[in-house]
């Protein structure tokens, strides 16, 4: 049986394991320890892990900005795959955001990543193509 949990920084070690073994999740300075912290304690009850006994299964982070809903790096691994998890996962974020008040949530996929987007468009989300995503260092970029 797979049991869903809140996330909490506790996990980080296993949940960053868990996405440097997959292809597909794009990993940056922002996934160190500190920011996920931060981004947990801002985001409170909105990130999952999901678990196979003591095995950890599949993570997914989920935030909001007071307006939008955005998931990030919802990865279910390999051997667990096929069997409902990414969706049970991807649908606790959307049933929080919900009651939350926040209407729509967004999330980035790599253009490459045909799984994903299949994965994404078979559980209801629909591929922006009025829209490109932009992006700035805030300061020079050399850190
Ligand atoms: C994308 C991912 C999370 C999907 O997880 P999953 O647990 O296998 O997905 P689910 O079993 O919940 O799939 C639900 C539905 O999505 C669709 N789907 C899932 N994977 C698919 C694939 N590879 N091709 C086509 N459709 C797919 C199917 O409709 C599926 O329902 P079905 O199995 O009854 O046909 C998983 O493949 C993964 O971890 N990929 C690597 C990391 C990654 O790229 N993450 C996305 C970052 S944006």
């Amino acid at each position: 049986m797979i049991n869903i949990h809140e996330m909490t920084i506790q996990d980080y070690d296993t949940v960053i394991a868990l996405w440097q073994s997959v292809e597909g999740v794009g990993l940056s300075d922002a996934d160190a320890r500190e920011p996920i912290a931060r981004y947990l304690e801002r985001n409170p009850g909105l990130s999952f892990t999901a678990w196979d006994g003591d095995n950890l299964v599949g993570a997914v982070l989920c935030g909001h900005d007071g307006r939008r809903g955005y998931v990030h790096h919802l990865t279910v691994r390999e051997s667990h795959r096929r069997q409902g998890i990414g969706k049970a996962l991807a649908e606790r974020c959307l049933a929080i955001l919900k009651a939350e008040g926040i209407d729509k949530c967004h999330l980035f996929v790599f253009t490459s990543n045909a799984n994903a987007i299949a994965f994404w468009k078979g559980i209801g989300w629909t591929q922006r193509v009025d829209l490109y995503v932009m992006s700035r260092y805030t300061g020079d970029g050399s850190q």
